[in-house]
């Protein structure tokens, strides 16, 4: 059965009915929906009752699936038993409301601040995936922004100023600016900050912004510096004209493309459940890993080979 897929922003989001992700979907279908989050960057898909089992089977068709962070400390408890599935709910092991103070619940309020899934790993989050199976009464939004159209809005001279510029990112940085720094050494050392281009390109070429909250400071700059233009970019990209407020509807899959979008989770009465679940998948063909390994691995070989070759002559 091929889905309907219909542009609710040109370039930004698309929304996907009439298809059950976990039956209907054949190559075909799934082509179609890659193609609409390539294009897109936010696609959202209605109408879907995944079991986790289901929501890792159909993420798994896009790309090697990541671990989630919140499997570094042995000592959380949690629901789920699955170290794929992000819990992104507000629910403790028995299904209550965390506490105010839960580490868990402080670390994922980092959440709310604008972010790109997993920037803070070398191998960097490609396709985030979110199922609602509860949502509050009010608020809880995720909003997104479009970090293509944020860039092509750019002066000429902003664009090429930053084109080719990296950034360092950290988990660590993105919860310092809430106040949580209490990571253990055992921590700190599985997530070192990693360096990122500023600027990536998407699938079709377009280039985007690669920023937010887990981006500290610029490479080879001054941290004040830097971190200015971070915020400078941060608040262009976040302008109302680049959000998409997503309203949560039961059974909602959200797919969105790390690579040109943010996102930020909105605040709501957590005395209420919001059962949310995510699979990201990783960016195995991730610039920073080219870049940083792969490209000067290649310009070794081709300088070895040829010196004049490696040249460009
Ligand atoms: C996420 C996330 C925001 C939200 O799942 O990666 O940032 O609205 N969620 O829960
Ligand atoms: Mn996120």
């Amino acid at each position: 059965m091929s889905p309907t897929i219909q542009t609710r922003r040109p370039g930004f989001v698309a929304e996907v009915t009439g298809i059950d992700l976990a039956r209907d979907l054949d190559d075909q279908a799934a082509e179609a929906i890659a193609d609409a989050i390539d294009h897109h960057g936010v696609v959202v898909v209605r109408d879907q009752r995944l079991s986790n089992e289901e929501q890792l089977a159909f993420a798994d068709r896009f790309g090697p699936i990541e671990t989630s962070v919140t499997r570094v400390r042995a000592d959380y408890r949690q629901r789920i038993g699955l170290p794929q599935i992000v819990d992104v709910s507000n629910l403790d092991e028995n299904g209550r409301p965390r506490e105010m103070a839960d580490r868990l619940r402080m670390l994922l309020l980092g959440n709310r601040l604008w972010h790109t899934d997993s920037s803070f790993r070398a191998l960097n989050g490609a396709l985030s995936m979110l199922l609602a199976r509860s949502i509050p009464s009010e608020g809880g939004e995720t909003e997104f922004s479009d970090n293509r159209a944020a860039f092509a809005a750019l002066p000429a001279a902003t664009r090429e100023r930053i084109d080719g510029l990296r950034a360092e990112h950290s988990l660590m940085h993105s919860r310092s600016q809430l106040g949580f720094s209490d990571f253990s050494e055992e921590e700190r050392r599985a997530l070192p900050p990693v360096e990122h281009p500023l600027v990536r390109r998407s699938p079709d070429g377009r280039p985007a912004l690669y920023i937010g909250s887990h981006a500290s400071h610029v490479v080879g700059w001054p941290v004040p510096e830097g971190r200015m233009l971070l915020r400078d970019l941060l608040e262009h990209t976040t302008q109302p004209e680049f959000v998409y407020a997503h309203e949560w509807r039961v059974g909602d899959l959200v797919i969105w493309d790390n690579r040109c979008t943010l996102h930020r989770g909105r605040a709501y009465d957590e005395s209420q459940p919001r059962d949310l679940r995510r699979v990201t998948t990783s960016d195995t063909t991730s610039l920073s890993v080219r870049d940083g390994l792969v490209e000067r691995r290649e310009t070794r070989r081709a300088e070895a080979r040829s010196p004049a070759l490696a040249a460009g002559i």
